[in-house]
């Protein structure tokens, strides 16, 4: 089963129950949380407090995702918050076996992230000690950009050292996802697809319409990949 996990950065942060609750009614599975430092990623965004309010209004797995320097600091405050997940990024973590060893300790699951530009393999000796990864298919800061077209032979490489390796951890995919490509990058071994824009801000934020098109796309992706 493909999971659909709207990112909160694009919903309006004046009514972010309200759009977290229409997402998780209209069949979202997990509610992506998007912590930027001002360091790592050329923006800020918001961070622990948040995560706090979403676990006191819903019962929906959040996903959070830390694009900040120091995360090894951090990461478990985030468990202690309500985090079900808690990634970060290989390029930000010099000590990842630690980061997420602690992690799970705080009683989470934790997941890398790569960059795009960041080889695959650098994900190698933490597979064993992982719940998932995150590959963005953008450069990280902003919601509403571009796929990076090269991120499906990326998807394909990475889904086959899971395989080779006899594991099952899921692929996350994040970064300029639409119902346009979302059948491709399930097709390539894409479990959890991360939308901001093209769920809260496409089409007028017909949310509901948005995460069916997502879904019939995803759907898609995964009879092809099945045969
Ligand atoms: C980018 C974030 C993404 C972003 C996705 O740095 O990690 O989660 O919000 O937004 P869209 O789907 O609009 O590319
Ligand atoms: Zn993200």
């Amino acid at each position: 089963m493909i999971r659909i996990a709207p990112s909160i950065l694009s919903a309006n942060m004046c009514r972010l129950e309200e759009d977290v609750k229409r997402a998780l009614s209209a069949g979202a599975d997990m509610v992506h949380v998007d912590v930027m430092d001002g360091h790592f990623v050329p923006n800020i965004t918001i961070g622990i407090p948040v995560v706090r309010s979403l676990r006191e209004c819903c019962d929906a797995e959040l996903d959070v995702h830390l694009m900040i320097r120091d995360a090894e600091r951090y990461a478990p405050s985030f468990v202690e918050a309500g985090a079900d997940i808690v990634t970060v990024h290989v390029e930000a973590a010099p000590h990842l076996n630690r980061v997420l060893t602690s992690i799970r300790e705080s009683g989470g699951q934790c997941g890398v992230v790569l960059n795009p530009a960041t080889p695959i393999s650098s994900v190698s000796e933490a597979l064993e000690i992982s719940d998932m990864v995150l590959l963005m298919s953008v450069n990280p800061g902003f919601g509403g950009q571009r796929f990076i077209g090269r991120s499906l032979e990326r998807i394909s490489k990475l889904k086959m050292m899971i395989e080779e390796r006899g594991l099952d951890i899921p692929i996350e995919i994040d970064g300029g996802i639409d119902p346009g490509n979302a059948a491709e990058v399930v097709e390539a071994g894409a479990d959890v697809l991360v939308a901001g824009s093209s769920v809260f801000t496409a089409n007028g934020g017909d949310v509901e319409n948005n995460i069916a098109a997502l879904r019939s796309a995803a759907m898609l992706g995964s009879q092809r990949r099945g045969r």
